[in-house]
Order: structure tokens, then C-alpha cells, then sequence
């Protein structure tokens, strides 16, 4: 319970801002719902969960992957999430997408529903991911197939170092425990896999996904959405204003080594988890 609270504390502040900023996320990180989508197997007529879909991605673009036939559930338990994930359906106009507050550990669904469980960005903020492991192995069809997204290093990803290490020489840097749900806790190759082993997945396999983050933002844009999505933006929120400009200039020359003139280019590298539910 305490550990559900944190996670709505820790949340529910960020969900405007991933909405405001949805359609520069859904650019960004379309390389990664590709890569997903892939391992997956996803295809026509199937039936697809979005674990962790915050205002709903990956799970808005897998709904016409899926066809008219097939279906897509997302969860998340962010009310104010789910809220936009369900506007943005309406304003697309799909009709075989639904979305519901959940946490992954507690899944109102049926065992054996879904022929793909997918999370982008997700797991490592999971209380127990091992729990909520076994609870989508619970909802996947037999045959199915989970697929997780998770950052690799930090130092090989410019889209969190280029504006954390700046901040870094301002304000000491958290302490984050090894198993503490953190954006880089599954970074560690191998870490993820042998919690999907353990959950019981079968096939269950890891590869190293290398990819470009583009998006078409200015210097100054890309640091407003970089504070606004991350907890970057309390953090700073300490500092005097002298400071405060002084960080910034150091900032938007950092981010500018990834300006290609016309918009943002950054290298970065995940991980994508995947496995399956035996056939018994
Ligand atoms: C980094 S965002 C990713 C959102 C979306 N999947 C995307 O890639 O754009 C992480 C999401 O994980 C959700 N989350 C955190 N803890 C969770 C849990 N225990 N169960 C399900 N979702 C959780 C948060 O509410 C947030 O929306």
C-alpha cells in the first residue's frame, strides 16, 4: 500500500506534462514501440496489454496494427494517465481500445486474455517486478509473448546524461538504492532477464537496441521538456535564480551538441526483454 502511494505521489504530477508533450514522445521513442512491436509479434486480429501505458503509448500505436478485429488494453495506475490515454483515443476515434487504472502487480483482467503483454519504459518502476512478472504471465495466452523496454547505461544515453550531468555539478546527485525503482535499474544486462526467467517465462531472451532519438524541438525546447517530464524539474526547483540561469546557459550548450539545426539527434541504446508462457 505504502509502495502503491509512492508511485501515485511520484506520478500523478508528471502526467500533464506527458500529455502536453505527447506527440514529440510518440517521435522520440517510436524506434522503441518499432522494436517492441517486432519482438512481439504483434499482427492482425490479436489481442494486445500495454503494461505502465501512461497517457497510452505504446498501446495507441499497436491499435492499427491489430486491425479491426483484434484489441488493445492499456493500464495504468495514474488516474490523470489513463484520463489522457482515453481522451486521446476518442480524438483518434478508435473504437477497439480501452483503458483502465491498474497497477501491474494486480491486473483486473482474466488469465489467459492477451496474445502479447508489452511495456515501454514500465517495469523498473514496478514495487516487485518479479510479482508483477508472474500477474502478466497470469493474464498471457499460452503461446504469447512479453516484450519490455528498459534504458540501458545512462552514459550511453544523452537523452537523460546530457542534462543530468549539468545538473549534477549543482546539486548533489540522489542516492538511489541498487533495487529501488529508478529509470536506470534495469540497465544492467542480464538483470531484467533473470526476473522473466524466474517469473516462469519460457524463450525468454535479451538484446541491446541502438537507435537515434530524433525529434523536431529547439535547444530551449527540448529543455523545457526534458524538466517537465523528468523529476529533473524538482529537483532544480531549489536552486536561486542565479544559479537557476547559470545551469540553464550550461544546459542548452550540453543539449546543443545534439542540434542538428532543425531539430534534436541523439545515440541511445535500450534493452528490450522478452519471453513467453509455455504451451502445457
Ligand atoms: C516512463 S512512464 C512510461 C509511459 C509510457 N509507457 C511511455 O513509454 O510513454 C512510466 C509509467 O509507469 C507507470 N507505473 C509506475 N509504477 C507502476 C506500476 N506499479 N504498475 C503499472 N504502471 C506503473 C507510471 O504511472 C508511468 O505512467
Amino acid at each position: 500500500m505504502e509502495a502503491d502511494n509512492e508511485i501515485i505521489a511520484r506520478w500523478s504530477g508528471s502526467a500533464r506534462f506527458w500529455d502536453k508533450h505527447r506527440e514529440i514522445i510518440r517521435c522520440m521513442f517510436g524506434p522503441v514501440t518499432e522494436g517492441i512491436v517486432k519482438e512481439a509479434r504483434i499482427g492482425v486480429g490479436q489481442s494486445v496489454l500495454d503494461i505502465a501505458t501512461g497517457p497510452g503509448e505504446p498501446a495507441l500505436s499497436i491499435v492499427p496494427l491489430v486491425g479491426s478485429d483484434g484489441k488493445v488494453f492499456g493500464i495504468d495506475p495514474i488516474p490523470e494517465m489513463v484520463a489522457g490515454a482515453r481522451r486521446e483515443a476518442g480524438r483518434l476515434g478508435l473504437k477497439n481500445v480501452e483503458f483502465e487504472v491498474a497497477f501491474a502487480d494486480q491486473l483486473p483482467l482474466a488469465e489467459n486474455s492477451f496474445d502479447a503483454v508489452v511495456s515501454r519504459f514500465g517495469v523498473m518502476f514496478f514495487p516487485s517486478p518479479i510479482g508483477a512478472m508472474r500477474e502478466i504471465l497470469r493474464v498471457l495466452k499460452p503461446g504469447g509473448r512479453i516484450v519490455f523496454a528498459v534504458w540501458h547505461y545512462a552514459a550511453r544515453n544523452p537523452f537523460h546524461c546530457a542534462l543530468s550531468r549539468v545538473v549534477d555539478r549543482y546539486l548533489d546527485p540522489p542516492v538511489i538504492e541498487p533495487d529501488a525503482p529508478d529509470t536506470f535499474r534495469f540497465a544492467a544486462p542480464g538483470k531484467l532477464l533473470e526476473i522473466v526467467k524466474q517469473a516462469g517465462a519460457t524463450d525468454a531472451r535479451e538484446r541491446l537496441m541502438q537507435f537515434k532519438i530524433e525529434a523536431p524541438v529547439s535547444v530551449e525546447d527540448y529543455w523545457t521538456l526534458r524538466l517537465e517530464m523528468s523529476k529533473l524539474r524538482d529537483r532544480i526547483s531549489v536552486l536561486s535564480q542565479e544559479r537557476m540561469a547559470e545551469l540553464k546557459r550550461e544546459a542548452l550548450k550540453s543539449i546543443g551538441e545534439y542540434s542538428t539545426g532543425s531539430g534534436i539527434s541523439m545515440p541511445a541504446e535500450v534493452l528490450i526483454v522478452s519471453g513467453a508462457k509455455g504451451v502445457s
